[in-house]
């Protein structure tokens, strides 16, 4: 880990050059500053992936810290899950017939708005490790694909199915009568807030691009995907203690939960914060 220069009121330590740091520093348990609150809001949109340490709080300090980033979001499958509409346990044991978020994806892109950070604390990470969670650079992945892909993608559309990890894994029905979320979002879209180009497709929701034969918009977007799961340099990787709490940028990355310590089990909650746009190119 590096540290970077130019803090005052919290420590900033990198876990890669490209994406991935640790904050030390902050006692999340205490209000915040509002110059430590703004540093980490600049470290965030820096490194899109804050990793603070040691932090023993209950769920409602969990959620107040989220709140200061904006609005909570619901999960669309909530209703399933039970207990506090805005806390999504995380919970795996050896009767366990999957893993949440054990693939590459962007949370719930499915949603008109997706969240635009989501904060997850792990509370009892597993006994013998393993469990951690990889996170990939989206501005990265777009920034190495060729001029002549970038100008393909350019102005093209995609749909993003919550059918897809809902019904296919999880067997969960949707809210009421309704049908499960599904939305279009440009392939190529641009972070609101740094002004940065992402490619924006993930292997959890993203079903197919609009306007092609099926069989390209399959190729097109294995190709893409593929691109996001093999480039080891967009990403790092969050190694779990208890009590480790770790926000990201959720318009742009994407995260792997790694199922890998079965029979143990892993257990943690996660709040995420709502978008304040749809994303636009
Ligand atoms: C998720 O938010 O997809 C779960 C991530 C994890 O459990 O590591």
């Amino acid at each position: 880990m590096a540290t970077i220069e130019g803090y005052q009121s919290i420590e900033v330590s990198s876990l890669t050059p490209h994406i991935g740091a640790e904050v030390s520093g902050v006692d999340l348990r205490q209000p915040l500053s509002n110059e430590q609150f703004s540093e980490i809001y600049r470290a965030w949109l820096d490194w899109q992936v804050l990793v603070f340490r040691e932090q023993d709080i209950d769920r409602d300090q969990h959620k107040s810290f989220a709140r200061k980033f904006g609005t909570l979001h619901v999960h669309p499958m909530q209703h399933s899950y039970g207990g506090d509409p805005e806390i999504l346990t995380v919970k795996t044991t050896k009767d366990s017939a999957y893993t949440a978020g054990n693939a590459w994806h962007t949370d719930v892109t499915c949603d008109a708005i997706p969240p635009m950070a989501s904060m997850l604390l792990i509370k009892e990470p597993p006994v013998n490790g393993g469990g951690d969670t990889m996170f990939a650079n989206m501005y990265l992945a777009y920034d190495l694909l060729s001029d002549v892909m970038k100008e393909l993608l350019d102005g093209l559309v995609a749909v993003h199915n919550g059918a897809i990890p809902y019904l296919g894994n999880y067997r969960v029905a949707p809210p009421g009568d309704k049908e499960y979320p599904r939305n279009e979002h440009p392939v190529i879209v641009t972070h609101p807030e740094t002004g940065k180009k992402v490619l924006f497709v993930n292997s959890g929701f993203t079903s197919h691009i609009k306007g092609m034969r099926n069989w390209e918009s399959r190729a097109l977007l294995d190709a893409l995907l593929t691109h996001i799961a093999t480039t080891a340099r967009l990403t790092c990787r969050v190694e779990w203690q208890p009590n480790t709490l770790t926000l990201w940028d959720n318009r742009c990355t994407q995260h792997h939960a790694v199922w890998d310590y079965w029979p143990e089990s892993r257990y943690g909650e996660r709040v995420s914060i709502l978008g304040n746009q749809r994303p636009q190119a």
